[in-house]
């Protein structure tokens, strides 16, 4: 039967259409073509659940599984192959899984635990970064124009990492560009390989001396994780980071174009529209592959054990039996969605994620007292991806909030002059002229 293909420039503007046009024509479960590889699309809300809870018995996460893969079907160049190849915790099944996934939640619980000492630091550090990125954009003056994907929602989780991570600054400034680099495709392969190396030295230090941080909370948890794998586990970091940018993309997506929201935007109602938009735009639309162990029977079709499925959380979440139900009086919950998965291979950092994103944007909208997108909505640009649902650029004008203009540092660094280090809140010290540089170097890419 021939193929439609997944990925096509209707996908790349709105790709609810070819979702629904899927699924009009084969049910909750579609063969696609992607990238000139034939794949199961599963778009039905109960298939996705079930596949993900029942990882264990009927399918895998490992590409060894796949059966065109171990026969030689799948071209070497295949876009994507590299990454289903990666040899770490998010695809592995069984007791390698668990043992791997045991170091991460053990590993960000410190940085989760709301009454923690390591969480409070580390939303400290959060509101550091989102205003050095916005005394960056406002540098140009009081209004002005900025882009608030590639200076505000991408730049702010990876500083964050960085903070995870337990780097210095001039440690942090290499990896946070090379990861800059690795997302936007830019040099990406060298940028892997350097970064590669940094974490594998990142982590052969963190075994020899311990600190507050993610790679040494994983060493503790796990002591017999190798260092290759701790790099390994630790290159993961740049695609999740990605995602939660884009949350935070699209979150402030809604908050500037809903003038209502603006209004009654407390924490707590900020929190509510992350779970919407996290329903209703997930930032990863569509799941890595999973290959069938067994042959088994999914909407009008028999997968033959072998066959590799891709998960729609996007399309899954459109579909009629979950979105219709939000309409009528029903006890399903618009929290039931699948936005961070379900199963084994649940989310691990759900609530470390949702909190960058809610303050994120609460940090944005109290130094901003005007935002506003320069294009309309349905004119704005996403980045191709299979994967990602992540807007390229998010062009606004805006005006600096009174309330916080007078706090804006000069930007010393243009004037050749180092900044000196800033003590904050908590007595943490902060130098803050090599991160103020990267910041600048993304303005003039512009
Ligand atoms: C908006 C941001 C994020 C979203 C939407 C998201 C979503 C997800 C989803 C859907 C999965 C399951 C994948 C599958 O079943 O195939 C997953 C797994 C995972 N996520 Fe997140 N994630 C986000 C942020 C993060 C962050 C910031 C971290 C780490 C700091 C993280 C760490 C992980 C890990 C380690 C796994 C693998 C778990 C396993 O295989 O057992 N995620 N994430």
């Amino acid at each position: 039967m021939p193929l439609e293909s997944l990925l096509t420039g209707d996908y790349e503007v709105d790709p609810t259409l070819v979702y629904e046009r899927l699924r009009a024509r084969y049910g909750p479960v579609a063969p696609v073509d992607v990238l000139g590889v034939p794949v199961w699309f599963v778009l039905g809300y109960d298939e996705v659940l079930h596949i993900m809870q029942n990882a264990r018995d009927a399918w895998s996460k490992r590409v060894d599984h796949w059966r065109a893969y171990a026969e030689g079907g799948v071209p070497a160049d295949w876009p994507l192959l590299a990454l289903l190849q990666a040899d770490n915790s998010g695809f592995h099944d069984g007791d390698r899984h668990r043992g791997l996934r045991g170091a991460w939640i053990a590993g960000l619980r410190p940085f989760q635990d709301p009454g923690g000492e390591q969480a409070q630091r580390l939303e400290r550090a959060m509101v550091r970064h989102c205003d050095d990125l916005v005394d960056v954009m406002a540098e140009a003056g009081p209004t002005g124009r900025a882009d608030l994907a590639g200076q505000y929602s991408r730049p702010f989780p990876l500083l964050v990492a960085n903070h995870l991570l337990g780097v210095t600054i001039e440690r942090g400034e290499d990896l946070l560009e090379d990861q800059w680099r690795l997302l936007d495709g830019s040099d990406s392969a060298g940028a892997y390989q350097r970064l590669h190396a940094a974490l594998l030295d990142l982590a052969t230090a963190k075994r020899q001396r311990h600190g507050d941080d993610l790679p040494s909370y994983m060493i503790e948890a796990k002591p017999d994780l190798t260092n290759e794998e701790l790099a390994r586990e630790l290159m993961m970091l740049s695609g999740f980071l990605d995602f939660t940018g884009s949350l935070i993309c699209n979150v402030i997506v809604e908050a500037i174009t809903n003038p209502r929201l603006r209004e009654s935007l407390s924490i707590g109602a900020i929190e509510e529209v992350v779970n919407r938009v996290a329903l209703a735009n997930p930032a990863l639309a569509n799941l890595t592959l999973r290959y069938a162990r067994m042959d088994v029977k999914l909407g009008r079709f028999t997968i033959a054990a072998g066959d590799p499925v891709m998960l729609s959380i996007a399309g899954a979440h459109a579909d009629p039996r979950f979105a219709g139900a939000f309409t009528s009086d029903n006890i399903r919950s618009t929290r039931a969605h699948l936005a961070w998965g379900a199963g084994p291979h649940r989310c691990p950092s759900q609530r470390l994620a949702t909190q960058m994103s809610t303050i994120a944007v609460r940090r944005l909208l109290d130094r901003f007292s005007v935002l506003t997108p320069t294009l309309p909505v349905d004119r704005l640009p996403w980045r191709p991806s299979p994967f990602v649902r992540a807007l390229r650029s998010l062009p606004v004008t805006y005006e600096v909030s009174t309330r916080f203009s007078g706090t804006l540092r000069p930007a010393r660094e243009t004037r050749g002059e180092p900044s000196p280090p800033a003590v904050q809140d908590g007595g943490d010290v902060r130098p803050r002229s090599g991160l103020v540089t990267f910041l600048h170097g993304l303005r003039r890419g512009q």
